[in-house]
């Protein structure tokens, strides 16, 4: 039975591909700063472990305990919604932190074992907003952006050894808790002098009825594991997918 790690669980997409490879008959290792399986069917294919993408030993501890695994994806992910000046950096440290040397680690974690046995997928959630420029999403973006660019280089290294890497870029959920976890992580205190400026472009946002379902991540997970011929960066969402095709990207 094949297995699958998956980190960030204790909600949103996390939760979401967990159930989906339940549900396809894998083995799923779901994992969470502090575990509970709250949220995620029942299943015995189903262990909850501990695991902070942003401390070593704790990476040391799930990879040791998961055993052998076909699939991981680095989900774990924060965002930041504010302009650069209203940002602290010590804020934007912790947030690439966890969604770009989290994944790094977690990458480097899995490898040894994957390239030993010349099999093996790594799937990296990204996001829609690293195809366009936004406001008030610069340092998010640019996290997003660098595990993009690493992906894409990883992949090529992966390869000889018969290992994937792919890239889930999923538009905007509200059916998550992202929004408030950032917000709740990250400050959102927008200076005054911007405070106009990011009013509009968040009331433009409120015309937008495209959206993504956590269910359109998993879907996209799913290919992006199951499907050898699955294109380097999948999009999750109908407003990704419009993204996409403004962008001249193919959606496959
Ligand atoms: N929702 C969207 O609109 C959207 C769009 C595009 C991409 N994404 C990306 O999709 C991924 C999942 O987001 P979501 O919408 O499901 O948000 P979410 O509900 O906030 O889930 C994020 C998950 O990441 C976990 N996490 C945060 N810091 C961690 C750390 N240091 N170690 C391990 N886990 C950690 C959180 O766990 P705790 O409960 O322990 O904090 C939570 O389980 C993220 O990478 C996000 O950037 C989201």
């Amino acid at each position: 039975m094949p297995r699958i790690l998956i980190t960030g669980c204790s909600s949103g997409f996390g939760q979401a591909i967990a159930a989906r490879f339940l549900d396809q008959g894998w083995e799923v290792i779901a994992t969470m700063r502090r575990p509970s399986a709250k949220g995620l069917p029942a299943s015995d294919r189903l262990r909850v472990l501990p695991l902070d993408v942003t401390d070593p030993e704790s990476i040391t501890s799930a990879i040791a305990k998961a055993g052998q695994i076909n699939a991981l994806v680095n989900n774990a992910g924060v965002g930041m919604l504010n302009v650069l000046e209203g940002a602290e950096i010590t804020k934007a440290r912790d947030l690439f932190e966890i969604n770009v040397l989290g994944a790094m680690a977690m990458t480097r974690a899995v490898m040894p074992a994957m390239r030993e046995r010349q099999t093996g997928v790594i799937v990296n959630i990204s996001s829609s907003v690293t195809l366009r420029p936004l406001p008030a999403l610069s340092i998010y973006t640019a996290s997003k952006a660098a595990l993009n660019a690493f992906t894409e280089s990883f992949a090529l290294e992966a390869a000889e050894f018969g290992v994937r890497a792919r890239l889930v870029l999923p538009g905007r959920a509200k059916a998550t808790s992202f929004g408030k976890n950032a917000v709740a992580r990250m400050g959102m205190d927008i200076p005054e002098a911007y405070g106009l400026f990011v009013q509009a472009y968040f009331q433009s946002l409120q015309s937008v009825t495209e959206k993504t379902e956590v269910s359109d991540v998993a879907q996209a997970v799913w290919r992006a594991v199951t499907d050898e011929a699955a294109p380097m960066k999948l999009p999750a969402g109908t407003d990704a997918e419009t993204w996409f095709r403004e962008e001249g990207i193919p959606v496959e």
